[in-house]
């Protein structure tokens, strides 16, 4: 009989194989996001020929070649120019503005222009129109006014996305679909026919009103349902069970929505079309986009910086964030030249940002990258919002960087055909509890933001690559995984996560984990729920704090603010690694972070908001202890790192996001490719850009 140590080092080794089995089987596969016959990577504009006389697309299609952009969205909100009267379509303008795109060798993307139905729908079926929270009725001349829940409004959506489909579904020079436009940010219809399918849903849910009633302690307030028909959409605060609920029916409509559009394309469409739809970053959460993503052929999403400048972290969360939803490649379909229209200042990113922002795109894991738009509508919203183009026909001085991004692109595609972003450590991202923990933040000051942000930034600057997923995906293949504030922890989920403690993973709970099961309901069991018992320990009590207030111990000194929970060990070889120092009297003393071996793995859980040195320090510890490497080396602060996998070994792209000059001392000779010379150091003006390939690290 083998020892039990044996066993666990023979069951480690399958695993490890295991793990590295699965990394090379997606090396192997093309990603989604490049397209057969087409560069590997692409740059493109959003162009709506449908607002120039045609005589103009030519002009615009040979700029737009002449600027090495090979693809082009159009037709997304030209539902009136498509069908100008009920059952009337006229796609010939379309084909023509496909067919000389083509001419350009420019790869047509085609968007439904279900976020923009005409004038003549909405005065016919104003019930398409949708109903805002006050009980007003949304009137024509916007976008996104139509309701998510109307039945007509949805068949009128299928009707036209399928007249698209029927006559484009196989033309060679559209390559794929976007559905809608930003799912209309996720607004809802406050009317009875929406109410109704909220009524029906729960009913498919919980399928007694005696369930319902007893998930959601309806007891409380004398809230108790007897009829199906008297539950209200909320507004505004309301139960916490029926909050939830309504959120996931949030999400449950709008993928739906999608799905009917999906259902009319494919129907008519060759399978190499692929569909997606733009999505909006990690920012908005207006419904669950791992619901939504899973039927897409790849996320889409649209990467605006808005006022200020980009900053890696915050636009890293993003990237990292919608390729965690299908864990695949992205696209970035739609991005900033230079300002935007709709901030609070519309200031211009800087020469050269432009740029670095293209590449960070295409080191978080993108493969295309589009500019919104190509030249504004002489008059609308958006009239004065940042162009390539401007409104002389003439290029914009921007022209000319993202000219060069592009012959960039394409001059490195190759290089980066059958690449991936391959992490040692994930951060988990959940809905429901980033939804949960903002109906009931118990302090204002509680940003569940900056508190993931904290934790990868100083995991970043170590790893240098970070993937964001949901708890609930397959997690082996990670060393460290980190849940800043995982709020929903039932059975089914802590009984994933404990596996994945028993196959020598690391996780690392933060405060407020594990508070609430799926019904947003309290566990009657003290945090983390059902992983107090692999922790060892568990949550005496969480207090919201009015100041900060210090900590120390085998990770360092410093503070915690905002959020504090006093732990205590319910076994002996759980181990504190900080205790708070005198503080509110109840944590004086008391143990801020414990940390035990479980399985052949590891469970720490942090129970305070801790500031950025002692964060780091915890880093430092978590990737240690869990033997997380950095995929390139050390680099100086300010530039960041990215590494792309592939066939062929690696591929890095540096950024210099700070102020003035900077060296980096690579960790061996490479091949900088922009430059096609063999380096062991180079120097990075502010946003310069490198991309190094290193043939010899697998
Ligand atoms: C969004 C929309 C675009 C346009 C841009 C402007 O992303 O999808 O249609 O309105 O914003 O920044």
């Amino acid at each position: 009989m083998l020892s039990v140590r044996v066993q666990g080092w023979v069951c480690f080794v399958v695993l490890s194989l295991l793990n590295f089995l699965s990394i090379q089987e997606a090396l192997s596969q093309a990603p989604p996001t490049q397209l057969p016959g087409h560069n590997a990577l692409l740059m493109g504009a959003d162009w709506y020929p449908e607002q120039w006389p045609e005589e103009r697309w030519e002009i615009d299609l040979r700029m737009m070649e002449a600027a090495h952009l090979d693809v082009t969205r159009i037709a997304e909100f030209a539902w009136s120019r498509m069908e100008p009267s009920e059952g009337h379509f006229d796609f010939a303008w379309l084909e023509r503005a496909i067919r000389q795109a083509e001419k350009h060798h420019i790869a047509v993307v085609l968007g439904t222009p279900t976020a923009a139905p005409p004038a003549w729908l909405t005065e016919r079926y104003p019930e398409v129109l949708r109903v805002d929270s006050n009980g007003q009725r949304v009137t024509h001349g916007n976008r996104a006014q139509g309701s998510v829940t109307s039945v007509k409004y949805r068949e009128l959506c299928h009707r036209i996305a399928e007249e698209m489909a029927k006559r484009f579904g196989h033309d060679p020079n559209v390559v794929g679909w976007q559905l809608d436009n930003e799912y209309g940010y996720g607004m809802m219809s406050y009317n009875d026919e929406g109410r109704r399918q909220f009524q029906e849903w729960l009913k498919g849910k919980y399928k007694t009103l005696d369930a319902l009633n007893a998930h959601w302690t309806t007891a409380y307030w004398s809230q108790t349902y007897d009829n199906w028909d008297e539950i209200p959409i909320p507004v505004g605060e309301h139960n916490p069970g029926l909050m939830l609920d309504w959120q996931r029916f949030v999400t449950f409509a709008w993928a739906t929505y999608q799905q009917n559009q999906i259902d009319a394309i494919r129907a008519h469409a060759e399978p190499r079309q692929f569909i997606t739809g733009n999505l909006m970053g990690y920012g908005f959460a207006a419904f669950d986009h791992y619901v939504m993503a899973r039927p897409l052929t790849f996320v889409a999403w649209d990467d605006y910086v808005g006022a200020g400048h980009l900053d890696p972290d915050t636009n890293g969360i993003s990237h990292d964030t919608m390729r965690g939803l299908k864990r695949e490649n992205i696209w970035v379909i739609e991005t900033q030249p230079g300002s935007v229209n709709w901030s609070n200042l519309n200031n211009s990113l800087d020469k050269g940002e432009v740029r670095a922002m293209a590449w960070h795109g295409i080191g978080h894991g993108a493969d295309e990258v589009s500019y919104w738009q190509w030249r504004s509508a002489l008059n609308g919203q958006e009239e004065i919002h940042g162009t390539l183009v401007g409104p002389d026909g003439q290029p914009v001085p921007l022209l000319e960087e993202v000219a060069q991004t592009a012959k960039e692109f394409a001059d490195l595609q190759e290089t980066f055909r059958d690449t991936l972003v391959v992490s040692q450590v994930a951060l988990l991202n959940d809905y429901d509890s980033r939804w949960a923990i903002d109906w009931q933040k118990h302090t204002e000051k509680y940003d569940q933001f900056a508190i993931l942000k904290s934790y990868y930034h100083a995991l970043r600057k170590i790893a240098q690559s970070i993937d964001i997923v949901s708890p609930d995906v397959a997690l082996d293949q990670y060393k460290l995984v980190v849940a800043p504030d995982l709020y929903l922890i039932p059975k089914d989920r802590a009984e994933h996560l404990a596996a994945y403690l028993q196959n020598g993973g690391h996780l690392v709970l933060g405060p407020r984990s594990g508070l609430k099961d799926e019904f947003n309901a309290l566990l009657p069991i003290r945090q983390p729920g059902y992983l107090a018992e692999p922790l060892g320990g568990q949550v005496e009590q969480f207090y919201a704090l009015e100041k900060a207030f210090p900590v120390s111990g085998s990770l360092g000194d410093g503070e915690v603010s905002v959020w504090a929970e006093r732990l205590k060990t319910t076994l002996s070889d759980a181990e504190v690694l900080l205790r708070y120092g005198r503080s509110n009297g109840w944590l004086d003393g008391q143990a801020a972070v414990l940390t035990r071996r479980y399985g052949r793995g590891r469970i720490t859980y942090i129970g305070g908001v801790l500031d950025d040195k002692l964060m780091q320090a915890a880093a430092e510890w978590m990737t240690k202890s869990s033997q997380v490497t950095p995929v390139f080396g050390s680099v100086p602060d300010g530039i960041e790192v990215s590494r792309r996998l592939g066939p062929n070994g690696p591929v890095f792209v540096l950024i210099n996001w700070r102020a003035g000059k900077q060296t980096v001392t690579l960790p061996g000779s490479m091949k900088s490719l922009l430059e096609q010379k063999e380096v062991t150091q180079i120097e990075l003006p502010q946003y310069g850009v490198a991309v190094l390939s290193d043939r010899a690290k697998p």
